[in-house]
């Protein structure tokens, strides 16, 4: 099969086309290069080019004439769409919509979109499942579920076969060190606790150490990066099937606080990790781990990296690799 990735160049991307290619799908990278990289584009041809530009996106679509798209183009700081919600209702929003025209005129085929675990704002249950309100507290979640409903209107509409992945915290890298967590800035928690030891200087911010958890720390379900791209391909074998579209978490169901992360970092490194204690964020759930039984059920996903040691273990190999490159 032929996918066209859109966003290729990224993070999850990246991870996903290498994930694809190495089990047999010809994959092909549209990206603008805004916050992804050309060196990681290393498994199919290249096509630069923006989502919002309807001419240019339905043109790769005519010229490679895929047989399914897998969408990570987007904006992706939680901070910064509060500051600047306009650059994220066009990127998200109108580039997603593009992304459905293009497909409604062009000839629909499967399309797996990120969505992510922000559509369901502060939750109302420990463990979130599909079922749980949707109910973003910030503009990016607010763009992630506008995405959603666009989706199931098009495919209700003009029979868009679709799938919509909710991931929760993305983490760890690609073993063999070819491609990692690649973010400027990096807001993640992962790589900012390593890029603390590599950099003593520039400790690792904590921001709240008062909240309801077992520590006081914030509780986030982290999911390797090739726990979520084997799970676009799954989602891909889905649509072939002709199954009907929907949303489906992915997360590995167990909570790791912020305190746990650093303690597994400075085991896994034996370096300790330089780190202070700040103010809460607004706006930050003390809990979010998923339910991540519908994706098992469904796409029969397991996720392989469970231990949160062998996530930063790769994290750790890939943050070395970029610091000696
Ligand atoms: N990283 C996480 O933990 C996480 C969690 C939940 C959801 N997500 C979602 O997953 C997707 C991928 O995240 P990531 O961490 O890999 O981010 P990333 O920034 O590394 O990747 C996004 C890619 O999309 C490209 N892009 C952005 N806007 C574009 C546009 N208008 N046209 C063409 N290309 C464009 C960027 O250049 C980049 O290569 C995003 O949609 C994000 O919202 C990520």
């Amino acid at each position: 099969m032929k996918v066209l990735v859109l966003g290729g160049a990224g993070y999850i991307g990246s991870h996903t086309c290498k994930y694809l290619a190495t089990h047999g799908h010809d994959v092909i990278t549209y990206d603008n290069l805004s916050t992804g990289h050309l060196e990681f584009v290393k498994w199919g041809p290249f096509v630069y080019g923006d989502i919002r530009d309807y001419a240019n996106l339905r043109q790769a679509v005519h010229k490679y004439n895929p047989d399914g798209l897998i969408h990570f183009a987007a904006s992706a700081y939680v901070s910064e769409s509060v500051s600047n919600p306009g650059q994220y209702y066009d990127n998200n929003v109108l580039g997603s919509l593009r992304v459905m025209e293009v497909l409604r005129d062009e000839g629909v085929r499967p399309l797996v979109v990120s969505s992510s675990c922000a559509v369901y704002g502060v939750p109302t249950e420990n463990y979130i499942s599909e079922r749980l309100p949707l109910n973003p507290i910030n503009p990016y979640g607010r763009t992630k579920l506008i995405m959603e409903w666009m989706l199931q209107d098009f495919a209700h509409a003009h029979q868009i076969p679709w799938m919509a992945l909710r991931y929760f915290n993305a983490a760890g890298a690609d073993p063999e060190c070819e491609i990692g967590e690649w973010h400027t800035p990096e807001t993640h928690l992962i790589p900012n606790v390593l890029n603390a030891i590599l950099n003593p200087a520039s400790p690792v911010n904590i921001f709240g150490d008062d909240y309801p958890t077992s520590d006081g720390t914030c509780i986030r379900d982290y999911i390797h990066v090739l726990d979520l791209a084997k799970a676009h391909f799954l989602a891909l074998e889905y649509l072939y099937s002709q199954k009907p579209g929907l949303a489906v978490n992915l997360g590995t169901g167990q909570g790791k606080s912020i305190l746990d992360i650093i303690a597994t970092a400075e085991a896994v490194t034996a370096k300790k990790v330089p780190h202070k204690f700040c103010p809460r964020r607004p706006c930050d759930p003390s809990q979010l781990v998923a339910s991540a039984e519908l994706a098992t059920k469904i796409l029969n996903w397991i996720p392989e990296y469970t231990s949160i040691d062998k996530i930063i273990t790769t994290a750790w190999q890939w943050a070395c690799h970029k610091s000696h490159n």
